[in-house]
């Protein structure tokens, strides 16, 4: 998170207004912490390597204050510390709390800095108190309407900021971009003319150092719940009445309550998942889940899923929206494909072409950040032969520039109070509803089974068969 406000204070989006205070248990001096947040930068920033006289500055207004989360006399110490500190900075008292802490500790927290008056807002000075807080919101439903309750006995549902770090990325926002600023995509963002929606989000790394995280969460919980459905509600949304705030997260929510929820037959035959086994990985060999460090030997963990999710609506219904997540995988990808109807007949037989592949939009969301469409052309020559071919649009050759990191958005608009790309209550809640039966049917009498694959493919068999019964298949990426 220091590395992004720090890449704020270079962009010029913050100054010395914008002090920040790392609290925390350990003992540590505020030069310990600045020298501390001095490597982080040096490890993580996008700016790392060029030396720069803003480094010194942003240093400087680095603060540390020791204390315990479940003591409320620490608070009241955070509370002069920080009185004293927005004197000096001439803050006019506005203050995001940051909560970068495991989910066990945000209730104690919440509940002292309410307790110590630091979360009330003045609105006629422009003084503001609103908190950020981070994924997992939640193992379940039941869990993540606690977590949000906690949150709303300290903060009113606007002054909370949930980070979604997908959000933040320049191509997820683009798909706003991309969908309601050209006038000729939207026509066509429909079941008259889509055949179906395919998302990737595919990682080539394993579990990491995360073991004790991820076998409790898997990759469901982890991936879909968050990150791709917030991905899918951009996709799937009707224009909002404008691309900001509330508007967006209206429109979200509609999609979110319009995607079929799944009994549990249903979930067993339209969700596939996996786990990994040793494997090859970029050319390397790669271990089994169960066998990485932290995993238990029988772990039923998934790192795998894909499945089928259907969207009641006017727009979409009879467009099926096929989704796969997981670790592992042959490599690092998300891209979302929007695969057009075939043309009604296939004219170019008689010329010896196959019926043409469907044209396909592929919106890049990383590692290299682009758009393609897919069509075919007429091959050069006396016939009528087609091939396919493709039109790709780059950030990097359109733009020439790096793309901020999505944190350094998320963090500035909350600064700024804008929260078109955070994740509101009802949204979460909603997302939980999709997920809560799924992971659901994995338990108790009959539950799906678990299937396998070998790190560095893309996934178990079972994957490639829940699009084949419907002819289609997943798209070479
Ligand atoms: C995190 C998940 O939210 O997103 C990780 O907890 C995952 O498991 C990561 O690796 C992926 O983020 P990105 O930006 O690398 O696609």
């Amino acid at each position: 998170m220091i590395p992004a406000v720090y890449a704020l204070r270079r962009g010029g989006y913050i100054d010395s207004r914008n002090p920040v205070i790392g609290f925390a248990r350990s003992h540590k001096s505020d030069d310990e912490f600045r020298t501390q947040m001095n490597e982080a930068i040096g490890k993580y920033s996008r700016f790392k390597g060029t030396p720069d006289g803003v480094l010194e500055d942003f240093k400087s207004d680095l603060y540390y204050q020791i204390g315990d989360y479940s003591d409320p006399e620490t608070f009241q110490t955070l509370g002069q510390r920080l009185s004293e500190i927005e004197a000096r900075h001439h803050t006019g008292g506005a203050c995001l709390f940051y909560l970068a802490t495991p989910p066990g500790s945000f209730e104690p927290i919440l509940r002292n800095l309410k307790l110590s008056g630091l979360v009330d807002e003045e609105g006629a000075t422009g003084r503001f108190r609103r908190v950020i807080v981070e994924k997992p919101i939640g193992s379940d439903r039941a869990s993540a309407r606690h977590l949000n309750d906690q949150i709303h006995n300290s903060f009113t549902e606007k002054q909370v900021f949930r980070i979604d770090h997908y959000l933040g990325k320049e191509t997820v926002q683009n798909i706003l971009a991309f969908r309601f600023g050209n006038g000729i995509f939207e026509p066509l963002w429909n079941r008259r003319y889509i055949d179906h929606v395919q998302m990737t989000v595919a990682e080539s790394i394993g579990v990491g150092s995360r073991a004790g995280y991820f076998d409790k969460s898997g990759i469901t919980r982890d991936m879909l719940q968050s990150h791709i459905l917030q991905l899918l509600t951009l996709v799937a949304m009707e224009p909002p009445i404008a691309i900001r705030g509330e508007a967006i997260r209206d429109e979200k929510v509609k999609v979110l309550r319009a995607i079929r929820p799944y009994s549990r037959t249903d979930a067993i035959r339209n969700v596939v998942r996996a786990q990994y086994l040793a494997g090859l990985v970029d050319g390397a060999g790669a271990p089994g889940y169960r066998e990485e460090d932290g995993i238990p030997a029988d772990s039923e963990t998934e790192t795998f899923v894909a499945l089928k999710l259907e969207i009641d609506n006017w727009r979409w219904s009879g467009v099926p929206f096929y989704i796969r997540t997981g670790k592992r995988l042959a490599k690092r990808v998300t891209q979302v494909n929007i695969v057009f109807h075939r043309p009604p007949l296939a004219f170019f037989e008689e010329f010896g072409c196959e019926a043409p592949e469907p044209n396909v939009l592929g919106l890049r969301i990383q590692p290299e950040e682009s758009i393609s469409m897919s069509f075919v052309s007429k091959r050069p020559g006396p016939s009528f032969q087609i091939d396919p071919v493709r039109m790709d649009f780059h950030y990097r050759t359109a733009f020439g520039k790096q793309s901020p990191e999505a944190y350094e958005r998320l963090i500035l608009d909350a600064i700024l109070g804008e929260s078109g790309l955070f994740a509101r209550e009802d949204e979460v809640d909603l997302s939980w509803k999709i997920v809560d039966p799924i992971i659901e049917s994995w338990s108790g009498d009959s539950p799906a089974p678990l299937n396998f694959y070998a790190a560095g493919e893309w996934g178990p068999e079972e994957a490639r068969a829940l699009l084949e019964r419907s002819s289609r298949k997943w798209l070479r990426l």
